[in-house]
């Protein structure tokens, strides 16, 4: 029984310790982490898919490598793998970030997917699907817009609304909404009658576009730029 419980702890110790803990590499400011790990099947969810197997691999390299291709889309897969396209065939479905377990060929101290798990890059200025702006529209806690809504926050409020609606395509949405240039929240229903919509002048937060390109206007104080999902 001691030995059977031993042999039991030393199992469970190797195993904790094989749980590798990899590190998040900075991708280039004008890209976005679309999926910490995504499903990928054999006929790829990355549209276009070009597949090529690096000895250098790591999510910046390949991001770097699909953007000078011009590529919107890029994911690492399977260590050595480096994938572009130009989009998403279908929803993404994700899959727990342990999952992405195996390390870049390029850098072991990063992860670079794992057997048909992916991790999943875009460039900002590809929005997904099709948006359309519905106008600026009050919000406070008192008088929410959304009856039910699941906020999001970033690293980076760079290109927030773009952001947001990635946030929210993944998530089903069908409306995004982009609050101060600093919140998205995402919703399956449209504001509810009682939101009142106020003068474009109120949604007048500023958030930075790529690549030093300006500003874009990321909703006000109490103000929502509401987004609707429309194909
Ligand atoms: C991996 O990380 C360790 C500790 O942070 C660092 O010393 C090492 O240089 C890194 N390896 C590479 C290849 O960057
Ligand atoms: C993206 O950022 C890189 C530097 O990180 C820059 O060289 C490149 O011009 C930018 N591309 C666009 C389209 O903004």
């Amino acid at each position: 029984m001691a030995a059977f419980s031993l042999t039991l702890v030393l199992l469970v110790l190797s195993l904790a310790h094989s749980a590798r803990s990899f590190h998040t590499q900075t991708i280039p400011l004008n890209w976005t982490t679309v999926s910490t790990c995504a499903i990928d099947n054999p006929a790829r969810i990355i549209a276009g898919d070009i597949t090529t197997q690096a000895t250098a691999n790591t999510p910046a390299a390949c991001v770097e490598s699909c953007a000078a291709q011009g590529f919107g889309y890029a994911g690492v897969e399977f260590g050595n793998e480096c994938h572009c396209g130009s989009g998403l065939v279908g929803t993404l479905q994700n899959a727990p970030a342990s999952d992405c377990n195996m390390a870049c060929s390029g850098n072991g101290n990063f992860s670079c997917g794992g057997a048909w798990r992916i991790q999943v890059y875009s460039f900002p200025a590809l929005r997904p699907g099709s948006w359309a702006y519905q106008g600026c529209i009050a919000d406070s806690l008192a008088a929410p817009a959304f009856t039910s809504s699941t906020t999001h926050t970033f690293s980076t409020n760079l290109d927030l609304v773009n952001q947001c609606l990635q946030a929210c395509s993944q998530a089903g949405a069908t409306f995004a909404a982009v609050e101060d240039a600093g919140v998205c929240q995402c919703s399956g229903s449209a504001p509810v009658p009682a939101a009142q919509k106020v003068a474009e002048t109120a949604c007048n937060s500023l958030c930075p576009l790529p690549g030093n390109a300006g500003f874009e206007f990321c909703g006000g104080v109490n103000a929502l730029g509401v987004y609707k999902l429309v194909g």
